[in-house]
């Protein structure tokens, strides 16, 4: 038996420091934005701002492959604001609104994500245009993406799916031409790198989800927004809070997307440990790469640092296969089988079957394997023997 998710090798593990951070909150007596939400939106700031470096060297990243890498102390780290929101989905909307995308404005993304992606989108307001993938990495493609640019069109929100960043060297040049805002959805990609510099600092603003399955995590619902523009670090505090700029003084229509200091408190803990358990992640896809060979691994770009997020393999049989699987006690997921072009609540999306077909393509045949901190080698090589013995059988 080799389930798809398990989080208590990891909770067991950190319960010490856990159960600390949460006695610290509990008995401090003060439960929303507080001290420990602060700590955490500057530590996870910083962070950001050690990852967004200058390239100055090159070295070799796990794939064998040239690639840029950030030198530590050779540049002078600029200031990034963090701003902890409620979760993932507000993020997104807090950053387009942050940034003045509503009505009226189209934004560019992808339909090979989370549904939470576009709620994200709608919510501010804004027209979600929907394009196909790259099928090689699953994130967006830049050509697709110029294609369906439009007067309308005020921004691109590239998803860095699966652990995997997208192409920021065609999409930052892309939205240079046509003066577009960039918002990277990093909600699966916490520590990823393109060309040395870590996925969120591309864009004008980044968000982040921390939902309990993801590489840095929380132990309930919390998001971030990350930019380097101060102003607009203001208006998202400021949004997540009734539109308030104090206790009675309301400046816009905001929301209630605050951050609990529990979750702050928690995650705390958790970046201290992001790099070690995204090695680990790397580590284990590793030992896939090792054993898979019937199955179509997935694809590295010379300039991406992966970081394992969910581990998705191909294959034309996909359901044949994940049947197959679970038979033999392997859990499997696909992420996602319905691409939201193709979802009941967004038949009224203009665009409709076959519109999209390196996304629908890839909902057909993408199967995501068993990857989680804790995760045995032997459980690995278990999972692979399944596969090893499944795909006769399902390639027949
Ligand atoms: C790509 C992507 N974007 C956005 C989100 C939204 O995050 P949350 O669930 O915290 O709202 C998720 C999380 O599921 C996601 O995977």
């Amino acid at each position: 038996m080799v389930p798809f998710q398990n989080l208590q090798p990891l909770a067991e593990r950190l319960a010490p420091q856990m159960a600390a951070a949460a006695a610290r909150v509990l008995a401090s007596g003060w439960y929303v934005l507080g001290p420990e939400v602060e700590a955490f939106e500057r530590e996870w700031g910083d962070y950001i701002a050690q990852g967004a470096a200058e390239l100055v060297t090159s070295a070799t990243n796990s794939n064998g492959n040239g690639v840029a890498h950030a030198l530590a102390g050779q540049s002078t780290p600029q200031t990034w604001h963090a701003i902890g929101v409620a979760n993932g989905t507000d993020a997104i909307e807090l950053a387009l609104r942050a940034a003045g995308i509503g009505l009226g404005d189209e934004v560019i993304t992808v339909a090979h994500t989370a549904v939470a992606t576009i709620c994200g989108i709608e919510r501010s307001g804004a027209r979600v245009v929907l394009v196909d993938i790259d099928p090689r990495t699953y994130a967006i493609d830049p050509a697709a993406a110029e294609a369906a640019i439009t007067q309308r069109t005020r921004a691109i929100v590239p998803v860095h799916l699966y652990g995997h960043p997208s192409d920021m060297t065609a999409i930052g040049r892309l939205a240079e031409r046509h003066k577009l805002l960039v918002v990277e959805d990093c909600a699966q990609a916490h520590g990823a790198r393109w060309n040395g510099r870590l996925a969120g600092t591309f864009g004008h603003v980044a968000t982040f989800s921390f939902y309990p399955t993801k590489n840095l995590a929380a132990c309930g619902d919390a998001g971030a927004v990350v930019t380097r523009d101060a102003d607009l670090a203001a208006r998202v505090r400021r949004l997540r809070s009734y539109g308030q700029t104090s206790r009675d003084s309301a400046a816009e229509r905001g929301t209630n997307s605050r951050l609990d200091e529990l979750q702050a408190a928690l995650l705390r803990v958790r970046l201290a440990y992001l790099d070690e358990h995204n090695r680990q992640r790397r580590e284990l896809a590793a030992a896939y790469r090792a054993e898979l060979s019937e199955v179509e691994l997935p694809f590295v770009h010379p300039l991406a640092e992966h970081v394992y997020h969910l581990f998705v393999v191909r294959h034309a049989e996909r359901d044949a296969l994940r049947a197959r699987l679970a038979r033999d006690g392997v859990g499997t997921l696909v992420h996602y089988p319905v691409p939201v072009h193709l979802q009941p609540a967004y038949r009224d999306l203009t665009v409709g079957v076959g519109s999209l077909p390196e996304t629908e393509r890839a909902a057909a045949e993408v199967l995501s394997l068993p990857l989680w901190i804790g995760l045995e080698r032997r459980q690995i090589e278990e999972v692979a023997r399944a596969v090893r013995g499944a795909t006769p059988e399902v390639c027949r």
